[in-house]
């Protein structure tokens, strides 16, 4: 049968893993996918780079209309990242009846409607299986393997730069740049690194994988983000100590006031698997109404752990060349008819216990002023941990672990607690999950 001809949008990190894994594999993957897989025409800015590939027998050029507009061309490759031109040059390769394959999860999350309805209407199909927590089939698990299931929540860490500076700083104390420094060495940051020091590229694919979870439009807009700019090596420190760690996790959670939609620094107990998940590693755990929980742990970023999800996309895509389009499993796994219009629960309803940290004078009376606040407010204290004694009354560390309590509560709480004479402006907050169990503290 003849080959599937590929064009390459994209000759960096994760064009040249697809160039290996598809050269290396080629044999396998014509058993799977019933025919050869070839690259024909491939697409970068400088063309006189050297590449960490073998390109012979590959059509290059600076120019992407060389692929989308080439009718020999059955499946476009996207791996260029950003918005533009990525969003227009997919869409005119749908509208010139090429299937697409891309691991851009800016783009998805911001535009994927629209991108899906263009290929619903022109019959081809767009896979994105490497635009969420890279080498892990986490798209395929969820659409898929759990399609029986009521999801009802998805707890994952998903973006591997900031897994592998949070490591680093804990287990080799590294400073944070130069943590993220090694990382974009590395090929896992994005162009921008800011998208994933901010927690923008983990809400990119938590968007895209609660829509799948959940059957919800993609609403990147609605998840509420925060990232590692607070991070402070105390915390590390003194989460040890309360048997916790804190990981920087993506949270999606079915409640009765609405889907929570989450990405931010996250106690969690330090006997949990997903505490255990280090470097550049990724884990996501579903809990679905008849398997239970199950985990799905691997390589988040990086050339080849991304180039398998890539090319069992490519697969994918030639094993339903011959399919009917209507009878293909939906983009999103729920038929786009058939999406629930079920709210985002703003952030300041969401329930979580806390961990809080102040630097408090060490004078008599202090903490009966704090705990007063938090009574007035009915915030309960889990645990205290009063970390130093200066004995001149100058400011020390205090950590507080408080049970469940509402955001728009806490919010209130801290802003009473900062007013406070013996409480320096600075109060430290991390949201607490328990995973199964426990939650973090519980023991303390
Ligand atoms: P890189 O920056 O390493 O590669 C991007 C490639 O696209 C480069 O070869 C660049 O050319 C080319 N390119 C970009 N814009 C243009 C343009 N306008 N015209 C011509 N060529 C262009 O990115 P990655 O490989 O790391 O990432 C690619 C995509 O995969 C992104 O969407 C990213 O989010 C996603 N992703 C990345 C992962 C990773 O571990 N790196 C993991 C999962 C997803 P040149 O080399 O000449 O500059
Ligand atoms: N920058 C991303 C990360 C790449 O670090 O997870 C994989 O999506």
């Amino acid at each position: 049968m003849k080959p599937v001809s590929v064009g390459l949008l994209g000759l960096g990190t994760v064009g040249c893993g697809t160039l290996n894994v598809l050269a290396r594999n080629a044999d396998e993957i014509r058993r799977r996918a019933g025919r050869s897989i070839e690259v024909r025409r491939a697409v970068a800015r400088d063309l006189k780079r050297r590449r960490a590939a073998d390109l012979s027998g590959i059509a290059l050029s600076d120019n992407p209309d060389d692929v989308v507009n080439d009718a020999g061309i059955d499946v476009v490759v996207e791996l260029f990242g950003g918005l533009d031109p990525a969003h227009g040059l997919i869409l005119r390769a749908i509208d010139n009846g090429k299937h697409v394959v891309t691991a851009n999860k800016a783009l998805i999350a911001d535009y994927g409607q629209e991108i899906f309805e263009a290929a619903q209407r022109r019959g081809v199909m767009v896979a994105f299986e490497a635009a969420v927590a890279g080498g892990i089939p986490i798209v395929k698990a969820v659409r898929e393997g759990l399609s029986g299931n009521r999801i009802d929540r998805l707890v994952g860490i998903i973006n591997g730069t900031t897994n592998f500076i949070l490591t680093q700083i804990r287990d080799k104390q590294r400073s944070f740049a130069d943590a993220l420094a090694e990382a974009q060495l590395l090929g896992y940051a994005e162009a921008d690194p800011a998208f994933d020091v901010n927690g923008i590229d983990a809400a990119h694919k938590l968007t895209i994988i609660a829509a799948t979870a959940f059957g919800i439009p993609l609403q990147f807009g609605n998840v509420h983000i925060e990232g590692l700019a607070d991070m402070d090596s105390r915390d590390v420190l003194y989460a040890g100590e309360l048997d916790c760690r804190i990981k920087h996790l993506a949270i999606a959670k079915r409640t009765r006031g609405g889907i929570e939609l989450r990405v931010h620094p996250t106690l969690i107990r330090g006997d949990s698997m997903l505490a255990n998940v280090e470097g550049v590693m990724n884990a996501v755990m579903v809990d679905g109404d008849a398997a239970g929980p199950t985990l799905y742990y691997g390589a988040g970023a990086g050339a080849e752990p991304t180039a398998s999800a890539v090319v069992a996309d490519l697969i994918d895509v030639v094993r339903a060349l011959t399919s009917d389009p209507e009878n293909r499993v939906p983009h999103l796994a729920f038929q786009p008819g058939a999406l629930s219009d079920v709210p985002v629960l703003d952030i300041g309803d969401v329930v979580t216990a806390y961990y809080l940290r102040l630097q408090v004078k060490d004078e008599p009376g202090v903490l009966a002023a704090i705990t007063r606040v938090l009574g007035d407010l009915n915030i309960s204290i889990e645990a205290v941990m009063q970390k130093e004694t200066s004995g001149d009354g100058k400011p020390v560390p205090l950590v507080l672990m408080t049970y469940p309590v509402r955001e728009r509560d806490m919010n209130e709480a801290v802003d009473r607690i900062r007013a406070l004479d013996s409480v320096d402006d600075k109060v430290v907050r991390i949201r607490v999950e328990p995973l199964h169990g426990e939650a973090c503290g519980e023991r303390a």
